[in-house]
Formats: C-alpha cells, sequence, structure tokens
C-alpha cells in the first residue's frame, strides 16, 4: 500500500509517500480502505519532532481515520465488510491506503468522510473527560480554549447532556460558541 512517513524532523515538506507491506487485522482488529484522514495537533508535533512517543525514523503519520471496512480480525462483531467507519488508527499510520483499527464507529448516515475523519482523537478526548467529570443536567461546566477542536467538540457534548456551558475564547470566536450553544467569556 501507499502510505505516507517522515525520516527526518520538519514540515509538510519531510512527508514522503512510500509503499508498505499491506496490514492484516488481529483478532478484535478492523482494516479499512481510507478514504480520509484527518491531521491532528498531534501529527505535526510529531512530525516536528516536538512531540516523541518514543517511535524511531522513519515513522507513519496520522490517528484520524475514516474509511470503508475491508478485513475484519477474529471476534469482531460490531461492524462488518463495507461498512462505513471512524476511528483512530492503531499504530498512527492512516495516512495510507489502509488501516487497521481497534477503536472505531459507524459513521452517522449525515457525515462524509472528510468530515468524519476530523473527529476522533478529539471527540474521544471530550467524552472521556465528560464521562470523566459526570457531566450532565444541571452540571455548570467552564471549558478553556472552547473555540478549539477539543474544546468546540466538548462544548456540544456538554450542551447535548444538558450542562450550561461557559467556555473561554478570543472575542472574535464568541458568536461561534453562542451558536454552540456555549455562553462565551474572554480569557482572564
Ligand atoms: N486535538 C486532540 O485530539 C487532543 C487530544 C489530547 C490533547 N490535546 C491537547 O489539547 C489542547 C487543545 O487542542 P486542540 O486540538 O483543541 O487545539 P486547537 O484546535 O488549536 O485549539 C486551541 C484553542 O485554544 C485557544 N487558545 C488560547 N490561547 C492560545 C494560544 N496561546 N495559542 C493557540 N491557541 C490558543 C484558541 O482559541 P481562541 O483563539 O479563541 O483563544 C484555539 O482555538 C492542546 O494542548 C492539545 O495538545 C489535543
Amino acid at each position: 500500500m501507499k502510505a505516507a512517513q517522515f525520516s527526518r524532523f520538519g514540515g509538510p515538506e519531510v512527508l514522503e509517500i512510500v509503499d508498505l507491506p499491506d496490514p492484516h487485522p488481529g483478532p478484535g482488529q478492523i482494516r479499512i480502505a481510507v478514504h480520509a484522514a484527518g491531521i491532528n495537533a498531534t501529527e505535526w508535533k510529531l512530525r516536528k519532532g516536538v512531540l516523541s512517543f518514543g517511535a524511531g525514523l522513519p515513522q507513519t503519520t496520522g490517528r484520524d481515520v475514516a474509511g470503508v471496512v475491508d478485513e475484519v480480525g477474529k471476534g469482531v462483531t460490531d461492524v462488518a465488510v463495507g461498512d462505513r467507519v471512524f476511528g483512530v488508527s492503531d499504530d498512527g499510520a492512516g495516512a495510507a491506503e489502509l488501516a487497521l483499527l481497534t477503536y472505531r464507529a459507524p459513521i452517522p448516515p449525515s457525515l462524509g468522510f472528510v468530515d468524519a475523519a476530523g473527529l476522533p482523537v478529539a471527540l474521544e478526548t471530550a467524552t472521556r473527560s465528560l464521562d470523566a467529570l459526570g457531566v450532565g443536567r444541571g452540571i455548570s461546566l467552564l471549558i478553556n480554549g472552547a473555540a478549539g477542536g477539543i474544546g468546540s467538540t466538548a462544548v456540544q457534548l456538554a450542551v447535548a447532556r444538558g450542562a450550561r456551558v461557559i467556555g473561554t475564547a478570543s472575542t472574535a470566536n464568541h458568536g461561534y460558541l453562542r451558536l454552540l450553544g456555549a455562553e462565551p467569556v474572554t480569557y482572564g
């Protein structure tokens, strides 16, 4: 398969398209034909060398992916070949023709592949944070950096759970936060 990888740290210019062996799913994993891969903050931080998960060079890239299931591993019952799914590429190698996923969900009919590929890590981070805090009806929640990727995702989920949401953002983003159902305030 074709995949994007980098052999030195730097800007987008260090990315190159290479041939890698086709991956095959182990137990609990699925393989998707990737239709879209998102660029999370993690991607550029790893690519620039300002963040490390201990992997050497060359490194593949791409956590957030959306596509169509084309192979399933042993024990998989939640999705089947042909389903549209989005999720997190297991080995951070989603910017490729094929990706392996353990953490995934069906793409709702209202979402296209590109929009779905912008969501997984931010959505998982926001959901896990709201769950840890027990956010629901009757709760007032302050979200800092509420207009960003994680912030705006957390705002929408918290509002949907019935919480009152106050979000810090620069003034230019206050209208956007109001649209999402939050009460905007400036920093400080
Ligand atoms: N994306 C993920 O899935 C993920 C997962 C785990 C952890 N994180 C961490 O969570 C944090 C937010 O990530 P994100 O992806 O939501 O980032 P993002 O989309 O860039 O959003 C950051 C927001 O913070 C606000 N901000 C305030 N002070 C800022 C400053 N000095 N520079 C830049 N932005 C500033 C900006 O909104 P205003 O212009 O309105 O101030 C911006 O929209 C990061 O520290 C990231 O490493 C992210």
